[in-house]
């Protein structure tokens, strides 16, 4: 059947998902699947109608949050992905990490600020309380977008600020000091782990998709017994959110040797670079065969 596959949206990360969408409908038209191009951002989802299957690569808000995904089952149209509550307990890195702290799954110390209940001295006691430096990231973006390091309570308060302008919720989370790593899970299997290494502060947006000087380690120089329990920890943190079809867990290893867990996406990069076409590639899976495995999973 006609296969439409849902790019672009308007999210902060409507670029990534322009690029993610792009590679993921040629990868199906080469294989031979009926695939056409639809962004809800310029064409009212009634449309989909006229398609047999969805295949979700929205990144952010409006796609990657449940809410197209709510479209989606209303309409009948099967999907590929999480369903409805696993995209939208990933988009918030918050309930996230609440939900694994409440788990007892490793995640780094952390608190929030909300808008209207913050104010500026809040920044300085909150350092205090989590040691410098710290990581501040808005509760619901993804490709880094909004997030800074801050060493003072200064920079704190600034980077506060900055984080409020793309959500009123906002994560402050322990530094973490050691590397990140992925975990791309494909069918309830995780793919070989990559490890990210970075010059800049953290593995952001410019290291993710604009200056091309990001290592990609693969394999990512783990003991067979540890990369392991990476992958059964990925595997626990993604179905503790509700996750399912494909996705992708971020982790990274502190300075005692511990994983701590950062997040879930539920609709990963996709072009043909990005990290889980990496992990498939080094599992023997090429991106064609990737995207019509996940498109099979589609229901
Ligand atoms: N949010 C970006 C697309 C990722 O996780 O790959
Ligand atoms: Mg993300």
């Amino acid at each position: 059947g006609k296969v439409a596959v849902l790019f672009g949206g308007k999210s902060a990360e409507r670029e990534v998902s322009l690029n993610s969408g792009t590679a993921v409908l040629q990868g199906l038209q080469r294989a031979g699947v009926d695939a056409y191009p639809f962004d809800p951002a310029t064409r009212p989802l009634a449309e989909l109608a006229a398609f047999d299957t969805a295949f979700v690569v929205l990144h952010g808000r409006g796609g990657e949050d449940g809410s197209v995904q709510g479209a989606l089952e209303l309409m009948g149209i099967p999907y590929t992905g999480s369903r409805i509550m696993g995209c939208a307990v990933a988009m918030d890195k918050v309930r996230t990490k609440w939900l694994w702290r409440g788990l007892d799954l490793p995640t780094a110390k952390f608190e929030v600020v909300e808008k209207e209940k913050f104010c500026d001295k809040d920044a300085a006691a909150i350092m205090a309380r989590l040691g410098s430096p710290v990581m501040v990231k808005p509760a619901n973006e993804g490709s880094s977008v909004g997030m800074a390091k801050a060493s003072d309570p200064d920079a704190l308060l600034g980077a506060v600020q900055s984080a409020l302008k793309y959500d009123n919720t906002v994560l402050i989370e322990a530094w973490i000091h050691g590397p990140e790593y992925t975990v791309a899970i494909l069918d309830g299997q995780a793919l070989p782990v990559i490890r990210m290494e970075t010059d800049h502060e953290f593995y952001d947006y410019d290291a993710k998709y604009v200056t091309g000087d990001t290592r990609y380690l693969i394999p990512c120089g783990l003991s067979q017994a540890e990369e392991l329990a990476m992958q059964e920890l990925a595997l626990k943190a993604f179905a503790s959110v509700g996750g399912g079809g494909w996705g992708r867990v971020d982790v990274m290893r502190d300075a005692e040797g511990n994983f701590q867990l950062l997040e879930v996406n539920t609709v990963p990069g996709m072009t043909e670079t990005s990290l889980v076409p990496k992990a498939a590639a080094a599992a023997g899976i090429d991106f064609d065969s990737l995207v019509v495995r996940i498109l099979d999973l589609a229901r």
